[in-house]
């Protein structure tokens, strides 16, 4: 009688077994593959070798073959998942953000910490000085009504003057069409509305902030801009208090070598008004290209509180005048530092906005 083909398959299923056991990589695992369960692996020519057996016995030898092979193949794919697990471990683990070392290696030392711009800084600087001169700073919104923007300063709808502040409108229908304000003077209503609800008066402030217009931008206007407007409403103001205060600042922001004068104007909110003007920081009032030879810079308006807007707001004018004026911001910080060309203030060049820090 010839041995069965499978007289050592339990000898032989437990080395099988134990060589998947010793796999210690997906690497070797693959390569193992073939021989271990493939069509050339052991298992497979002991398949083979049943055709030469009885049709009994060969059945019989089958089915422990099959088991067999159930064994192998299952202790193979579970080393694999083992094998898998172990590897992506491994990688996760080699990918981790070490916190303490990749990172803030790579940050370069020392860290440049950022500085407020030019505008934002000459903003501090003027609320500085008219706090020294007594002011308090308050604060508007850059969204308006037609009432606030125009109205209440004595700007009605068909008047000509709109024409200098063309802005943003946006049309919200009926009752009341929304602006972008043009300029800082609406917040002189707010200020006196308020004082006047809360019996608050005198008032004495500054409000700095940004406005909006619709021009095209060039070397001395942007269509985004900041002013600084003041209101002094009281007992017994004249125009020499406005002056003076004009005069005052001028020497307190620029320097003593700078000086203001105003000239008559017309603005619909202020009578009598004027345009408030400072030499010209380039040429010092020798007169140059900037300043069109004249030697002066006009910095924005000013005048005597306008009965029409006292009465707007509720105030009586028998008891109470004021002045108020209103400048640009970003046009102080082209003087005060000599910028030729003011969008330079927008433009984000760090060679620029570095020399400010
Ligand atoms: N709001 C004016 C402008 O934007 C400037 C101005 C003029 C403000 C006269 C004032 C003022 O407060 O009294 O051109």
């Amino acid at each position: 009688m010839t041995p069965s083909p499978l007289a050592d398959l339990s000898a032989q299923t437990s080395e099988l077994l134990s060589t998947i056991a010793s796999l210690a990589t997906l690497d070797e695992l693959t390569e193992a593959e073939p021989r271990l369960t493939g069509k050339r692996s052991l298992l497979s020519t002991l398949q083979k070798s049943l055709g030469s057996l009885e049709p009994n016995a060969r059945k019989d030898a089958g089915a422990l073959l099959q088991e067999a092979r159930r064994e192998v193949q299952a202790a193979f794919e579970a080393r694999r998942s083992t094998l898998a697990a172990a590897a992506r471990a491994e990688s996760l683990e080699a990918d981790r953000l070490d916190l303490g070392d990749v990172v803030t290696n790579s940050v370069r030392w020392p860290v440049r910490a950022g500085h407020p711009g030019l505008v934002a800084s000459t903003q501090r600087e003027l609320e500085d000085v008219f706090v020294g001169m007594g002011f308090t700073v308050a604060d508007g919104p850059e969204v308006e009504s037609d009432w606030y923007n125009f109205e209440a300063l004595n700007i009605p709808p068909a008047h000509p003057a709109r024409g200098l502040w063309d802005t943003f409108y946006v049309d919200l229908g009926e009752p009341e069409t929304v602006v972008l304000r043009t300029h800082t003077s609406p917040t002189q209503v707010h200020l006196m509305e308020e004082a006047v609800a809360k019996g608050s008066l005198p008032i004495h402030s500054v409000m700095p902030g940004r406005c909006f217009r619709r021009d095209t931008p060039d070397a001395r206007h942007l269509a985004t801009f900041h002013q600084i407007e003041g209101l002094v409403v009281d007992r017994g103001i004249a125009f020499a208090d406005l002056a003076g205060v004009i005069e005052t600042f001028t020497r307190a922001y620029f320097g003593p070598d700078i000086a203001s004068r105003l000239r008559p104007a017309f603005f619909p909110f202020t009578e009598p008004s004027a345009e408030f003007e400072v030499t010209c920081t380039i040429c010092r009032g020798e007169g140059c290209r900037t300043c069109s030879q004249t030697g002066w810079i006009e910095l924005g308006g000013c005048g005597m509180l306008d009965p029409a807007v006292l009465s707007a707001v509720g105030i009586d004018g028998d008891e109470w005048s004021g002045f108020a004026f209103g400048f640009g911001i970003d046009r102080c910080a082209q003087m005060r530092h000599q910028i030729p060309d003011m969008r330079a203030l927008i433009d984000n060049d760090t060679r620029f906005l570095e020399q400010f820090s």
